[in-house]
């Protein structure tokens, strides 16, 4: 049972702190929470590791995103998931789901409940099952430091491709797997700018619960990034991010790499929508190849 001052307990308990990864060049951010450590050489540690091997040794198989549970019993079990974002490669995905599966345990040491976060996937585990829930707790937000110099038309255009986002990351149906993918890309140009806009929930959750996830998480923008020409907002289950330059992977003239996510091959043009305002709000969804560009 869990009483109000228990909950509250448990909010100050999280701490998240922000941390450079040298090997993966990159930023990270952890969550770690849960009131009662586990200790060394307990059941839960056991399984714990466990449980994180799985995740990383399973991290590509349905489209990037894996759930596991170590252990028998009802206190001990370790429950967890590990979900790449579904522009990269099956390659890179990997790669970020070993390095935080090794990552978590030294940034969150002891903690029952943890969370990392990278750029191209994420890594979670608990002492309860968190599988199928949707979990609407924030994360993190991030507001790019540049404003927008003149905000005409800004955030209009910003509001309704989130809100086009929203919609078909939702609504994304694959019939043949296990879990939905639920991700949608956009590019909306207008004037001289061009916005581009990236939301995603974990595939467990029902199309209404990623709607109600991703509406929440905009939300949270005038926190973090009002005027800002680029934003990300993280809760647990779903995220997005905008920016006015690209930062997702879709290229329409590369051929695919054998690397890719293969249901991403079959159904790639389904996740982005390519829309020029200028020539008067013609939109159309574009069969860009989701490839890997060079992040530098
Ligand atoms: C999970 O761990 C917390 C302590 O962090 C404990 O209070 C709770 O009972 C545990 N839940 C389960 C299902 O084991
Ligand atoms: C994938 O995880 C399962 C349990 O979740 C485990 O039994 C299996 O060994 C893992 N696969 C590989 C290739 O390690
Ligand atoms: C992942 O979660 C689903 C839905 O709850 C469950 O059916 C499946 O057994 C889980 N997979 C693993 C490897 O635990
Ligand atoms: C979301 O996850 C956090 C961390 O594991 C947990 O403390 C919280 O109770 C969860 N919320 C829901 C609604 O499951
Ligand atoms: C693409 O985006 C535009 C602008 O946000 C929207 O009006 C249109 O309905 C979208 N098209 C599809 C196929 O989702
Ligand atoms: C799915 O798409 C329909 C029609 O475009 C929209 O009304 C609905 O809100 C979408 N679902 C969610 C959960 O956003």
């Amino acid at each position: 049972m869990w009483s109000f001052q228990r909950s509250l307990i448990a909010m100050v308990s999280i701490c998240s702190t922000l941390l450079s990864t040298p090997a993966a060049q990159n930023t990270a951010y952890t969550s770690c929470s849960g009131e009662a450590k586990y200790s060394p050489g307990s059941s839960f540690e056991a399984n714990l590791k466990l449980l994180l091997n799985f995740l990383s040794s399973n991290a590509t198989k349905n489209n990037g995103f894996y759930n596991a549970t170590a252990g028998q019993g009802s206190t001990e079990v370790a429950y967890g998931l590990s979900h790449c974002r579904s522009d990269f490669s099956s390659d890179i995905c990997q790669t970020c789901v070993s390095e935080a599966t090794k990552d978590i345990l030294t940034q969150c040491p002891k903690f029952k409940q943890a969370v990392i976060w990278y750029e191209e996937c994420f890594v979670r585990y608990s002492n309860r099952s968190i599988v199928a829930i949707n979990n609407e707790t924030l994360g993190w937000h991030f507001g790019n430091p540049s404003s927008v110099k003149t905000d005409a038309g800004f955030k209009q255009v910003l509001d309704s491709t989130l809100s086009d986002l929203v919609t078909r990351a939702s609504n994304v149906t694959l019939s043949h797997s296990k879990f939905n993918i639920r991700f949608a890309t956009e590019s909306v140009k207008y004037g001289a700018q061009t916005l581009y806009g990236l939301a995603q929930c974990t595939p467990d959750l029902s199309g209404n619960d990623c709607g109600h996830c991703l509406r929440k998480a905009i939300r949270f923008l005038p926190q973090c990034c009002d005027r800002k020409q680029g934003g990300r907002v993280v809760l647990y289950s779903c995220h997005f991010r905008y920016e006015v330059y690209p930062f997702f992977n879709i290229k329409d003239s590369a051929p695919s790499p054998p690397s890719t996510l293969s249901s991403l091959q079959k159904h790639k043009g389904i996740y982005h929508n390519e829309t020029d305002l200028s020539r008067g709000g013609s939109s159309k969804s574009s069969g860009g190849h989701m490839s890997p560009l060079n992040f530098s």
